[in-house]
């Protein structure tokens, strides 16, 4: 079989149509299928999760960490989501008069977003009902959704590709081997990632699109915007984090002294940084597509940038 990122492009968008339509899935008949979360199971894998870094818990204490963060992860994807979907919509302008099958793989994969986001929210609701009140997630998806849309095409690209390549290497490497995971929590992933393997290789051929047509001064100024977009995500895990680790210690039924709930709120930020920021900017694809465009010392600005978020 024809490795498919060595097929020609027209080749590369149909083959991407065609998965779509073999993998399209149904949120209550495919994912949900009447079940409920049940919290005796981990949402969330302990490769993502970090849970032996919160050395201080108790094994029941880290699977509550893990619900908290499972349900924070539903809520990230569905907030990033709304912003990828805004600029797929718009990069599907570019062929509107042109490609017809470019156009059929960005509308599908713009309908598939707007699914995965009615499934987030359900999720978020579901887990809801079996956690302690008090949880929230205040971020406002489309402000920030207009503040990503404010930065370069290019940028907010890398962005997504970075987002949608680490989403299929937390299922396949973290949340698919796990056996004592929520059932229901790894369909989600496993249906999330039947049709994010399509997103990841339509977010390459689009960035290397937009990219033929950028000059080496807008190409300089997007890597910058691409490194303020990071910083903004951080800025987002780091208010999540502090939410996070208040619940947790809240509604966990003991006392935590000041000192361990300092603990336990930078484990959650550097559970988040590993998820949200580090585990995609080593991804072997995003590294090898970033590399093949930009230049070593913008390599080493963007290095220097994720080396502050540790
Ligand atoms: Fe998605
Ligand atoms: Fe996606």
């Amino acid at each position: 079989m024809i490795a498919i990122d060595t097929l020609p492009e027209t080749q590369r968008y149909s083959r991407a149509v065609e998965s779509s339509k073999r993998v399209r899935w149904d949120i209550e008949k495919d994912v949900i299928r009447g079940r409920r979360f049940d919290t005796a199971h981990k949402f969330l894998p302990d490769g993502l999760s970090l849970a032996g870094e919160f050395t201080t818990l108790s094994p029941g204490e880290r699977r509550f960490v893990s619900q908290i963060q499972g349900r924070t992860y539903a809520n990230i994807f569905g907030l990033v989501e709304r912003f990828i979907n805004a600029k797929v919509l718009e990069l599907s302008h570019d062929h509107w008069f042109g490609d017809q099958v470019a156009l059929e793989a960005l509308v599908r994969f713009s309908d598939e977003e707007l699914k995965h986001q009615a499934l987030f929210r359900r999720i978020d609701a579901m887990i809801g009902d079996v956690l302690p009140s008090g949880y929230r997630f205040d971020v406002d998806a489309n402000a920030v959704a207009h503040a990503v849309l404010g930065k370069s095409t290019w940028a907010v690209l890398a962005l997504t590709l970075d987002i949608e390549l680490f989403t299929l290497l937390h299922y396949t490497q973290s949340i698919a081997p796990d056996a004592e995971l929520s059932e229901i929590f790894r369909d989600v992933f496993l249906y999330h990632w039947k049709e994010e393997s399509q997103h990841a290789i339509l977010d390459e051929l689009e960035l290397l699109r937009i990219d033929a047509e950028t000059t080496a001064e807008q190409r300089d100024r997007a890597v910058d915007e691409f490194i303020e977009l990071v910083a903004a995500v951080d800025g987002i895990l780091q208010v999540q984090a502090t939410a996070d680790a208040g619940y947790f210690v809240a509604t966990c039924g003991r006392a935590v002294d000041e000192a361990e709930a300092r603990a336990i709120e930078a484990g959650f930020l550097k559970a988040y940084r590993w998820q949200y920021i580090h585990s995609g900017a080593r991804h072997p694809r995003f590294v090898k597509v970033l590399t093949g465009v930009i230049t070593g010392g913008q390599g080493e600005r963007i290095q220097a940038a994720l080396a502050t978020l540790q």
